[in-house]
């Protein structure tokens, strides 16, 4: 979908459809009064008639508007102007593209970007409208053999700002919605395809062609040997039972100031989790094909900087494997030396991410970090304590767990954090090596954290559990592209330092 910044009347614009705003109760927006004039009191009297009193998920379609240039006026609720924020915008935004599909009209003017939203300024409001209309109009059908081309869905969005002064602003926030989107839409891309297809080499193979996209992008990857000859024996006891060989991948992607230290991401790509030796329950286990969502995310965020081209460091590193059952899998019980020398008992292969996780992250001191933070579906009980909302934070340093939690604020693509107490480490102690890797039943995400702490001692890290916000259940199934919108705010945030 094309994004187009533009000042100017409602009455003056000759489109397909003209998009403003009613609020509650039956209270018109500047541009939705501005309508009214032209129109002789045409929405005033319709309003008073009770058609439409201004409630957020309520629209109207009008045609022939006395004075309008415009094919079409669509009226869309907003709700009460005090309560308007960064939600119910998000919601807003959504009720009028799925209204405006339901038209004909290919291309539209929107007001809705000069809704007065607490707090948000016209950056703000544009930027998350073009992010919310991509992601709104978002299609998975890879593997639909009837692809739905003759739907008529709106090409080309016009996004209003309040005067000229304003129109530089504006390009600037499309710009980085545009880019921020296409990181989204690869991520869901590449989490939404099936395990027999998004595999290990899959995700190499995603990540060259990346690199060959984006020069300054550069690619790496580690097969079985090399990990084996850096002694990844805790991430290759994961790919043991699989046919489907590891894949370490690493994109580095150096813009920043020459000599400054990287952010570097750790996404967990385990393309498919069956559990392993310890198997998981046979209801929903399809959805363990979203295990690597982690992964998709890193290469997301990577895709994004680089179409920004934003000044800064950034290294992403994927360890991508397969979690499957066989003769040659790791059995409960096993023990391995991992690569930072520290031993792990596997009392469950189905705690396998922490497993990858933490030869990737002593993998990733060698780029000197000044921060790691880790993405990963880690555990079943963050979806349990806070649900498809808020993904988990867990973090060393106080000053990046904050970071990430503004930008997620101002992305609406939010964390929420919880402890890492050292009360939590002994719940991981084993009899026979350095560690276990799981924890018991209680604080499942805070003893997957603390078991992942203990590869983080040289550096400033934060862990992301998306378990719960990757990926939607039920009739909505599909990957979020969560929480790409949180790492960019992130990363924009700190290259304007
Ligand atoms: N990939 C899962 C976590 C998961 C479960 C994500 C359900 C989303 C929905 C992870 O590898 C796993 O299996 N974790 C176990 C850990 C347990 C064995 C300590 C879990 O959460 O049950
Ligand atoms: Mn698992
Ligand atoms: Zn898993």
């Amino acid at each position: 979908m094309e994004f187009i910044i533009k000042s100017g009347n409602p009455e003056k614009q000759r489109t397909a459809c003209v998009i403003v705003g009613i609020t509650e109760s039956r209270k018109l927006t500047p541009e939705a009064k501005a309508i009214d004039q032209v129109s002789k009191k045409h929405l005033s009297n319709l309003i008073r008639r009770g058609d439409m009193d201004g409630k957020t998920g309520q629209s109207l379609v009008l045609y022939n508007v006395p004075g309008m240039l415009a094919d079409r006026v669509l009226l869309v609720g907003c709700g009460r102007e005090r309560d308007l924020d960064d939600i119910k915008y998000k919601k807003i935004i959504e009720n009028s593209i799925k209204q405006l599909n339901e038209t004909g009209a290919s291309e539209a003017v929107s007001y809705l970007s000069q809704l007065p939203i607490k707090g948000r300024d016209i950056h703000w409001k544009v930027k998350q409208a073009v992010e919310i209309s991509n992601e709104c109009r978002y299609e998975f059908n890879e593997f639909k053999s009837k692809k739905n081309r003759d739907k008529k869905t709106i090409r080309k969005l016009v996004l209003t700002v309040p005067s000229r002064r304003e129109l530089p602003t504006g390009e600037d926030a499309i710009k980085e919605g545009m880019g921020i989107s296409k990181g989204v839409k690869l991520t869901r891309d590449l989490a939404n395809r099936p395990a027999n297809v998004c595999t290990p080499s899959h995700l190499a193979l995603q990540a060259k062609q990346l690199a060959k996209s984006y020069k300054n992008l550069k690619v790496n990857i580690l097969e079985t040997q090399e990990m084996e000859n850096l002694g990844m024996h805790s991430l290759l006891s994961v790919s043991a039972g699989s046919a489907e060989p590891p894949k370490l991948i690493t994109l580095e992607y150096y813009n920043g100031e020459p000599g400054k230290k990287p952010i570097v991401l750790v996404g967990k790509g385990v393309t498919f989790d069956t559990g392993g030796i310890s198997i998981k329950p046979s209801p929903a286990m399809d959805e363990m094909k979203y295990d690597m969502c982690g992964a998709a995310s890193v290469l997301g965020v990577m895709c994004a900087t680089a179409e920004l081209g934003l000044p800064v460091n950034l290294v992403g590193v994927v360890p991508a494997v397969e979690n499957m059952p066989s003769g040659t899998a790791t059995k409960p019980g096993d023990i391995f030396t991992s690569m930072s020398g520290q031993t792990i008992e596997v009392l469950n292969t189905d705690a396998e991410g922490r497993l990858i996780l933490c030869d990737a992250m002593t993998y990733s001191d060698r780029f000197n970090p000044d921060v790691v933070i880790d993405i990963a579906t880690l555990t079943g009980a963050c979806v349990i304590a806070l649900g498809k909302y808020a993904t988990g934070l867990l973090s060393n340093h106080s000053p990046l767990a904050n970071d990430l939690i503004s930008a997620g604020e101002y992305s609406n693509d939010r964390a929420w954090q919880l402890p890492l107490w050292e009360e939590y480490q002994s719940m991981i102690d084993s009899p026979f090596a350095d560690m276990a890797n799981i924890g018991g039943r209680e604080a499942g995400t805070i003893t997957a954290a603390c078991f992942l702490s203990r590869f983080a001692r040289k550096y400033r890290w934060a862990h992301l559990d998306i378990a719960g916000t990757a990926w939607l259940s039920g009739a909505n199934k599909g990957a979020t592209g969560r929480p790409v919108r949180m790492l960019m705010q992130y990363i924009i945030n700190k290259s304007a330092k």
